[in-house]
């Protein structure tokens, strides 16, 4: 043996990193009911499908009223769903075949459902709260490759793909236009909520339902705009620039509901409450409009009380701004500005926000030594998935060394997706 192989440290063969492919439309239907029929015996009544979605710009800004800028993603939940005469519902996913959930609509209270059969059942439970007297329970099966619990809204693929069906089969006949889902997002976002338990703050589910192919969703989450000015569909085409949006899943364990999104939530109410405004986003916005918006930022954070809450507010207020920059350099083609507004948001997300977590900061940092235009975690955080933005042709490479990083640091293996904006839920067959 060479002195030299004694020092040298050999590079064990890495593992290939995995990319999630979506279920094309003809695989989606078919493999959801078969389950259906496999499950309880015949045909669904019809099978519907909502995706998943990556936030490009604007995180923990929907509950501020502030703005977010999602796409939907290829990946979707498909569910076949027959309605029941009675009010009892079943449920059965692809990730347990074998184990049919059972709950009864009759007498049904928050929280009143436990494990992941609460997200389907809560959105007929909300209808039902809403008013829609009609809804009944139902039978549905659901097929899905939006990965879980990877920050990419797997939840709101499930009530916003059952939110769909519910409102099909019981003829409410809000599906059809983008104002009407806006009655079935509120029926998922309670649904999460209260029955499941998941704060979450509308972001997921518009995106899910009100996304279009080739766009990204402006979403302006001020509580006082009806569905027709709250959105607007800004052209978001990889291609004409020559790149590529990779995701990349950490697979970090990732918990949404263990009260840090609650605390941080709290944090921002606490803020806007000692600044005398109904929410951030209107501190954010005189400060947008400020003759000196640095000052103005000075300002306000001086009158917050604690070095935790400045930094919260400065996430919000500067985020919301980045959202617009983002919107308008891409639209310009600047992708170098719009690279390093990816870059600016993490950085926040990590130093002010401190919703980050060495997987997805390692990921980041990976993606943009290896020629990425800026990267950034997407969702609520605390681990989850990163995005970035790369030349095309190159998400595969910038993957890898990602996942070589994470074998080295001894993480979970990584997986990536390719994303762009596809559509919103809809009815498959
Ligand atoms: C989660 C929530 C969303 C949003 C993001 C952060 O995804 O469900 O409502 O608050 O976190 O932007």
């Amino acid at each position: 043996m060479s002195s030299h192989s004694h020092h040298h440290q050999e590079r064990t063969p890495m593992t290939a990193v995995e990319f999630i492919e979506p279920i094309a439309h003809e695989a989606g239907v078919a493999q959801a009911t078969e389950l259906f029929a496999k499950t309880y015996g015949g045909q669904p009544e019809g099978v519907w499908a909502a995706p998943g979605r990556v936030n490009l710009i604007g995180e923990h800004t929907d509950y501020n009223a502030g703005l977010c800028l999602p796409i939907a993603l290829p990946h979707r939940t498909f569910i076949a769903l027959s309605p029941r005469e009675d009010t009892k519902v079943r449920v059965v996913s692809d990730v347990a075949p074998d184990k049919v959930a059972e709950a009864d609509l009759d007498g049904l209270e928050a929280r009143g459902v436990d494990g992941w059969s609460a997200y389907p059942t809560g959105v007929a439970w909300a209808l039902r709260e809403a008013g829609f007297d009609k809804v009944k329970g139902f039978d549905a099966a659901f097929v899905s490759c939006v990965p879980l619990g990877s920050g990419l809204s797997s939840s709101a693929a499930m009530t916003c793909s059952t939110a769909l069906a519910l409102d099909d089969v019981y003829g409410l006949g809000y599906g059809d236009s983008d104002a009407g889902r806006v009655t079935l997002i509120n029926a998922a976002i309670k649904s999460e909520n209260e029955m499941a338990g998941a704060s979450t703050g509308g972001l997921d589910q518009n995106a899910s339902m009100r996304c279009t192919a080739g766009h990204a969703l402006l979403l302006d989450c001020r509580p006082e705009l009806t569905p027709l000015e709250n959105v607007s569909q800004q052209e978001f085409d990889l291609d004409k620039y020559g790149l590529e949006l990779l995701v990349v899943d950490t697979q970090a364990p990732h918990q949404l509901n263990d009260g840090q999104y609650a605390q941080r939530r709290a944090t921002c109410e606490e803020a806007a409450k000692i600044l005398g405004v109904a929410n951030l986003r209107v501190a954010a916005d005189g400060i947008a409009k400020a003759d000196d918006p640095f000052q103005a930022l000075k300002e306000t954070l001086d009158a917050l009380p604690d070095e935790t809450m400045k930094k919260r507010v400065r996430h919000v207020v500067t985020e919301i701004e980045r959202v617009r920059s983002f919107v308008r350099a891409f639209a310009q083609g600047d992708i170098q500005a719009a690279g390093r507004l990816f870059n600016a948001s993490h950085d926040s997300l990590a130093a002010d926000y401190e919703v980050t977590v060495p997987e997805l900061d390692i990921a980041v940092d990976v993606a943009r030594k290896n020629g990425a235009y800026g990267a950034r975690m997407t969702g609520g955080g605390f681990g989850g998935s990163i995005i970035a933005l790369v030349d095309k042709g190159r998400s595969h490479e910038v993957a890898q060394k990602i996942a070589d990083e994470f074998e080295h640091q001894g993480f979970h293996a990584p997986r990536a997706l390719a994303a762009y904006a596809a559509p919103s839920a809809s009815r498959e067959a």
